[in-house]
């Protein structure tokens, strides 16, 4: 196998396929799968303040039934609170203390002085570094685009300056402006970007006439998102720029690596084609490697990035009306 070591946040990887945030991490027999397939390092389910919001409160119903039917109940349990995120910060340090590989946890939460405290609560559990994902569907039309960025990034400066040990940001595609967003959060000190979350999406089912799910599994190809913004973005941060969304095979990790992504992020391929599959993706970009002469991840990281192409319009409009005009 080729030398595949990698940089993630700043954290020296073994290699660049990393298991991003999902269900998948709930069990410690299946994170010690997924250590033992290979992969780079592992970032845990999120931790969402709603959740947590939303088991107190069906957790205070419980004990105002209880306390309906028995009123001694109260005086028996007086202080009962409900252990989340207790439980959520148990299991992250469980999870980090069962395999040797770098365990990341993930947050979600509502209001700024929550995102502090559950940063704060993450970081204290000894996992290697943080991932914020700021994904919220805005639905006040009163609120302006410029409102909610501003937003995360206070919060981000907020977490960062409570939390010592790495931070990500995960972005969805949909900012207006993407690189102006990754900058402004690689000036305010983030140690990674991730390009994309992948947003789940709404269906209608036409028989029971009912709002439904859509596909929630990606299908593999690499997002043409995270590979256009991550070929303009290569070169221009600090923070390294991590792939994410429709990433199932070893070559489409080789093309967001030589757009100049430092590792991808995985979650789909594995629902669809177990954990194991890590391996199999390894063994995809070392034989590439070995195809086209390269040692290391370095040799090739990059290469066909805006900064690095001949064409300089490559990835952007020139490149769209080329699309459009060559077509017809
Ligand atoms: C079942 C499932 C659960 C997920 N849970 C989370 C989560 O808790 N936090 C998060 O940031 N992303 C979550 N995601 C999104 C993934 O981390 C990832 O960004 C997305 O699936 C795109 O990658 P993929 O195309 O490889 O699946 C979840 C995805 C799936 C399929």
């Amino acid at each position: 196998m080729a030398d595949l070591s990698t940089s993630y946040l700043g954290i020296e990887l073994d290699n660049p396929i990393v298991v991003g945030s999902c269900s998948l991490s709930k069990k410690i027999d299946t994170i010690k799968q997924i250590e033992d397939a290979g992969a780079g390092a592992l970032v845990l389910k999120s931790l969402f303040e709603e959740q947590v919001q939303l088991e107190q409160e069906t957790l205070r119903q419980e004990l105002e039934r209880y306390q309906d039917l028995y009123a001694e109940a109260q005086s028996l349990f007086p202080a009962l609170e409900n252990s989340q995120p207790k439980e959520h910060l148990y299991w992250v340090e469980r999870s980090k203390k069962a395999v040797s590989i770098p365990v990341i946890a993930s947050l979600n939460a509502v209001f700024e002085p929550t995102w502090v405290q559950y940063a704060r609560q993450l970081a204290d559990t000894g996992v290697d570094a943080l991932e914020l994902n700021f994904y919220s569907l805005p639905l006040d039309p009163s609120q302006t685009s410029n409102d909610i960025e501003q937003r995360e990034l206070d919060i981000f400066e907020k977490v960062r300056a409570a939390v010592k040990i790495p931070i990500a940001v995960k972005l969805h595609a949909h900012y207006t402006h993407v690189l102006n967003v990754a900058k402004a959060f690689d000036d305010r000190g983030a140690n990674g970007v991730i390009l994309f979350n992948r947003l789940f999406q709404p269906d209608i089912d036409i028989e029971t006439e009912k709002e439904s799910q859509a596909q929630v599994l990606s299908s593999g190809g690499g997002s043409s998102a995270a590979l256009r913004w991550t070929a303009l973005l290569h070169g221009q941060l600090k923070a390294d720029i991590i792939a994410s969304s429709g990433i199932a095979s070893g070559n489409d990790a080789v093309k967001l690596l030589l757009a100049g992504a430092t590792a991808v992020q995985v979650v789909s391929a594995l629902y669809s084609k177990g954990i194991p599959h890590i391996d199999t993706m390894k063994q995809e970009l070392s034989d590439w490697m070995g195809r086209k002469g390269y040692a290391t991840l370095a040799d090739f990281r990059g290469k066909v990035s805006k900064q690095n192409v001949a064409d300089p319009w490559a990835f952007e409009r020139a490149q769209y009306l080329k699309a459009l005009l060559g077509f017809d």
